[in-house]
């Protein structure tokens, strides 16, 4: 009994001065996932730092953190109008912004990539940062489907490295998976576990294989789904209708392949079929890429399966 306290002790101990080392937190990619993890990691006590190459997505970003914390923070403070008033000020005075990525990097304890789908463009973003961030940083994807150890190929860090694998919406979704490559080291599990739970999140532990736990289920079924449709089998309004419904899912397949993007969609399947082109499951689909190509990317574009209010 004895023994197990002080392991415990020293286990709690190893976390606390982990997850108290990771403050300063930079995001590359202020995205839909980018913007979303930037928010809770400042809502949460984190100084951040948000990076895009793209100055308007920035500008995007920080628009849509001011209208999702508020909701936050009305639910968070539902009678307390200056709790909430305070919680959102101190939260955004915490958050900066930045277009260079290298400059970014040079204090951070954590980075954590949320940018395109591209194994050579993230590739190409770590090796640069590899050369400038310090010895400690921790370096984290949040590939929704790539391989975090042909990521982390990149680097000279690769017990420094690992996935971060968020949902949509990151300040609603209360997952994240914690993904380690056979050269994280233990203490880089810790702190990123610790760090999730800084976040507010629950943690699972995955092996860096095709879409980690929830992408291996969910990518394939909302890509039956779409298959259903061009089939003819039923309209995506009664597919969704049918989800939600008949299986209780907050969302029908073709509400939630917009929310995604059915650019990332289409990155994600068209990717593990390089790697397994048998696999019926990573089949694409012709009306996704459609779509792709005319710009209709779902939510984030203002029409996908369905027309959205385009100011989204
Ligand atoms: N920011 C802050 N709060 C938000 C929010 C946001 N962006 N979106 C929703 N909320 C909050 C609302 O304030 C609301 O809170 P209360 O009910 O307590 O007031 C609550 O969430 C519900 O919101 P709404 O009433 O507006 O809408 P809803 O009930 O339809 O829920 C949803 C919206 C949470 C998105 C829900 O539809 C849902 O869970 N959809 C499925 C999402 C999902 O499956 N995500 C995973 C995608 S896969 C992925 O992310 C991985 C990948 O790699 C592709
Ligand atoms: P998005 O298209 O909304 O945003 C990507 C952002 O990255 C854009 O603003 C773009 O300008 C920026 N960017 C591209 N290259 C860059 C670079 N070299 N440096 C800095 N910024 C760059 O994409 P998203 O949906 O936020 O997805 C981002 C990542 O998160 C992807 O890897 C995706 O697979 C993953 N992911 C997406 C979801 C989802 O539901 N959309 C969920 C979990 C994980």
């Amino acid at each position: 009994m004895a023994f197990a306290s002080v392991v415990l002790k020293r286990t709690l101990s190893h976390s606390a001065v982990m997850s108290s080392a990771i403050k300063q937190v930079t995001i590359i990619g202020s995205g839909l996932m980018g913007a979303g993890i930037a928010q809770v990691a400042a809502q949460t006590g984190h100084n951040v730092t948000m990076v895009d190459i793209d100055g308007a997505a920035v500008e995007k970003a920080q628009k849509r953190i001011g209208a999702s914390i508020q909701r936050v923070a009305k639910k968070k403070f539902k009678e307390d109008e200056s709790a909430a008033e305070t919680f959102i000020k101190e939260a955004m005075e915490r958050l900066t912004t930045s277009t260079n990525a290298a400059e970014s990097v040079t204090s951070a304890d954590l980075v954590v990539e949320a940018i395109v789908e591209n194994l050579d463009v993230k590739k190409k973003l770590f090796g640069e940062l590899d050369k400038v961030a310090p010895e400690h940083t921790i370096f984290a994807s949040n590939t929704s489907s790539l391989a975090i150890s042909s990521i982390a190929e990149a680097t000279n860090r690769k017990d420094r490295f690992g996935g971060l694998h968020f949902f949509n919406p990151v300040p609603v979704m209360k997952l994240l998976e914690v993904v380690r490559i056979p050269e994280t080291s233990q203490a880089t599990y810790e702190a990123m576990c610790a760090w999730g739970k800084a976040m507010g999140k629950a943690t699972v532990e995955c092996k860096d294989t095709p879409g980690f736990i929830v992408n291996r289920l969910l990518v394939p079924y909302l890509f039956e789904a779409i298959r259903m449709l061009e089939r003819g089998d039923a309209s995506a309004r009664d597919i969704d209708t049918a989800m939600k419904l008949g299986a209780g899912y907050p969302m029908g397949p073709f509400e939630l392949a917009d929310y995604v993007g059915l650019d990332t969609a289409s990155f994600i399947v068209n990717g593990w079929a390089k790697g397994d082109p048998e696999n019926p499951l990573f089949g694409s689909s012709p009306i996704v890429e459609q779509k792709v190509a005319e710009g209709k990317l779902g939510v984030k574009s203002g029409e996908g399966f369905y027309v959205y209010n385009k100011s989204k």
